[in-house]
């Protein structure tokens, strides 16, 4: 940064119109503009500063400076993040309620997930065969809607599923849209508190037998800092924060496909052969000591899932499945950015915060840095191999740690469902690709392949 140039400021009365339009973009064409790692803009209606980088990200996520109360927009509470949970929570109130969330991501439950989600692969390969065509993201978000009720201890039968996974879905798909997408959006998120709620009293009240260390019972048995259960209502705010997030992982299973279709000299190189040619197989998700790479990332306040000593290392296929994904969080848009307002007077490179301004991480814009990453625009998994990570470098869930920050909670989860998706579209499934339109819109937010990535005559291979 250089702080003899001047401060950079974007003029005019508000830019809300041109972050819709430009979508992910915004940050990134301003900072290039700018030749600027922070600028200031109006946005919403007011101030804002924002910020891409490792600095940047250091800044915002390890310097005491900021909080998230008010920092969500309306809108995206409306229908994304829900009203008065964790996400909006600082200092000991976030802590408790987010070690609550870490106390489910130990190394049995990421296995137990493993192990569902391959299930589902395979009862979806069955439901898919004979049926011609399927639009994979619709298919993904089915699949993970079983998947995430089964995780989470939640029932739920075939008939209700695919409802639930719309519902689901339609609280990511919303936030940034206008007009029935947004309308949509709020209706289920209003049905999904008011389901989800009746859910927690049914356990509270001894009427629905949760099993044991589920999402569910530990949510509502759950007590605050003051020894009280969380009003059925927040309880059911933070059941979502499981369930939808499990759900919208289906982006990123359409953009692994995206990823296994544009580069297939990547996806040979995860072939299942080449692994038991050299007897290095792993016998399952047991022998890999936890999502690896994360455990080094997400220090310092977090060496990894609970119980998971990195005692082992991981297969070589299970390493590729790993570099894989990575790469594929760094270099598809998903979270833009990530939001919070200064607690107190503050400064950064230069710039003077008032108490309460908006502050935004550019998510996107930081894992393409290219003062960080080398050819940021091409896709190489390679460039994940050995990686000891900076947990404020690549921050497609968030930066710094998951136990005092507001990282994501569900990172490990989301890798163990990414490769799983990853190893049956490249190894063990044979589909043909009919005529579409794989582009994706950085303009959308969430962006999608246009065609939803379809797939013909899929069956399994092995
Ligand atoms: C689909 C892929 C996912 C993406 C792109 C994603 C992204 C994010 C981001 C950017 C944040 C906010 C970071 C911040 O505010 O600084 C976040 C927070 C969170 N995520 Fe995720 N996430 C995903 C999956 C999951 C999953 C699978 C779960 C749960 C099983 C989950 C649970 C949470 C929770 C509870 C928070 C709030 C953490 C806090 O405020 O302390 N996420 N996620």
């Amino acid at each position: 940064m250089d702080n003899a140039k001047p401060l950079a400021r974007e003029e005019g009365l508000d830019h809300t119109l041109a972050l819709l339009r430009e979508g992910y973009r915004f940050g990134q064409n301003r900072a290039d503009a700018f030749q600027s790692d922070a600028f200031e803009t109006r946005l919403l209606g007011e101030k804002a500063l924002v910020l891409r980088g490792e600095e940047a990200a250091r800044f915002f996520y390890d310097s005491g400076k900021l909080v998230r109360s008010g920092a969500m927009p309306k809108r995206v509470q409306k229908t994304l993040t829900g009203e008065q949970g964790v996400q909006s929570l600082d200092g000991a109130e976030h802590r408790h309620r987010k070690a609550m969330f870490m106390s489910l991501m130990n190394r049995g439950a990421l296995r137990e997930m493993r192990e569902i989600v391959s299930r589902e692969w395979m009862l979806a390969a069955g439901r898919w065969e004979g049926r011609g065509e399927i639009e994979l993201y619709e298919e993904a978000k089915l699949l993970l809607a079983r998947a995430a009720c089964a995780w989470a201890g939640v029932p739920v039968d075939s008939e209700d599923a695919p409802r639930l996974a719309e519902t689901l879905g339609a609280m990511y798909e919303a936030p940034a849209s206008l007009g029935l997408a947004y309308v949509k959006g709020r209706r289920s998120r209003r049905q999904g508190e008011k389901r989800f709620a009746a859910l927690i009293e049914d356990v509270r009240e001894g009427r629905l037998d949760a099993r044991e260390g589920s999402a569910l019972r530990t949510i509502a048995l759950h007590r605050d800092l003051q020894g009280q259960p969380l009003p059925a209502r927040i309880a059911a705010v933070e059941l979502l924060n499981i369930l939808r997030p499990i759900v919208a992982v289906a982006v990123y299973v359409a953009f692994t496909a995206h990823a296994v279709i544009h580069h297939p000299e990547e996806a040979a190189r995860l072939a299942r052969e080449e692994e038991e040619r050299q007897g290095q197989e792993p016998e399952s998700i047991a022998e890999v000591g936890g999502p690896r790479g994360l455990a080094a990332e997400s220090m310092p306040d977090h060496g990894g899932p609970r119980g998971s000593a990195a005692e082992s290392m991981p297969g070589k296929r299970e390493e590729r499945l790993q570099r894989f994904v990575q790469e594929v969080r760094r270099f598809y848009p998903f979270f833009p950015v990530a939001a919070a307002r200064a607690g107190e007077p503050a400064e950064w490179a230069g710039f003077q915060l008032e108490a309460g301004q908006l502050v935004m991480l550019d998510l996107y814009a930081t894992n393409r840095h290219p003062a960080l990453w080398s050819d940021p625009e091409s896709f190489q998994p390679e460039r994940f191999a050995g990686w000891q990570g900076s947990p404020f470098k690549f921050v497609p869930q968030g930066g710094g740690g998951h136990d005092a920050g507001h990282r994501c909670a569900g990172e490990w989860i989301t890798l163990e469902i990414m490769k799983e998706s990853l190893d049956f579209l490249a190894n063990r499934l044979a589909y043909e690709l009919p005529e579409q339109d794989l582009s994706f819109s950085l303009g959308d937010i969430p962006s999608l392949p246009h065609s939803r990535v379809r797939l013909r005559s899929v069956r399994l291979e092995r």
